[in-house]
C-alpha cells in the first residue's frame, strides 16, 4: 500500500459514545488490514462526539457480535479533540450529526484531515448514508451494523490501497 519510508495512513472512526459503532469499524477495519497484510501501514483509532462513555470498553453487544465473527475489539472511550483533525489523515462520521459536530470543530481549530460520512465508501449506499445508532436496540441492530461497517470497511481499504499506490 505505501512505499518504503513513506508515513502509515491515519484513520480515525468518530461515532457518538465510542462504545458502539466506532469501536466496530476500527476492530474490523484493523482486522481486514492485518488479514491483507497491511497492517503496519495503517494507523487506525476511534473516539465519540459525546463523552458519557470516556474510559468504558465497548459495549458487549459490539464486542459480542465482532467476537462471533473473529474480531476482537480494543480500546476506551475517549472524546475527539482537536488534535485529531491534525493527526489524522481520515475522520470518518458514522452519521450526519457526528460530522457536523467534527466540522464544526474544523471551523474552529482548523486541521486538514479528510471529513467524510463513514458510508460515503460503502458500495450499498445509496448516496451517503448514516450508519444507525443501535445503542437504544436489541442484539439485531448490531447485527446489521456490523455488516454494514464489515463491507464498508473492505471498501475503504481498497479505496486506500488505490489511493497509496
Ligand atoms: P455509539 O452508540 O455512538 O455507536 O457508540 C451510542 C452509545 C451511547 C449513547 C448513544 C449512542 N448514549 O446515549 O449514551
Amino acid at each position: 500500500m505505501k512505499e518504503v519510508g513513506q508515513e502509515p495512513i491515519r484513520v480515525l472512526f468518530v461515532c457518538l459514545g465510542n462504545i458502539c459503532r466506532s469501536p466496530l469499524a476500527e476492530g474490523v477495519f484493523r482486522h481486514l488490514a492485518e488479514r491483507s497484510g497491511v497492517a503496519e501501514e495503517i494507523v487506525v483509532d476511534s473516539a465519540g462526539t459525546g463523552a458519557w462513555h470516556v474510559g468504558e470498553p465497548p459495549d458487549e453487544r459490539a464486542t459480542a457480535v465482532a467476537k462471533a465473527r473473529g474480531v476482537a475489539l480494543k480500546g476506551r472511550a475517549r472524546r475527539i479533540e482537536p488534535v485529531d483533525l491534525a493527526e489524522f489523515d481520515y475522520v470518518l462520521a458514522m452519521d450526519r450529526d457526528n460530522l457536523s459536530h467534527i466540522e464544526g470543530m474544523r471551523r474552529t481549530h482548523g486541521g486538514e484531515a479528510r471529513v467524510l460520512l463513514f458510508r460515503h465508501f460503502d458500495p450499498e449506499a445509496d448516496g451517503d448514508a448514516d450508519v444507525p445508532d443501535p445503542y437504544w436496540g436489541g442484539a439485531r441492530g448490531f447485527e446489521e451494523v456490523y455488516d454494514m461497517v464489515h463491507r464498508t470497511c473492505a471498501a475503504l481499504l481498497s479505496h486506500l490501497d488505490g489511493v497509496a499506490r
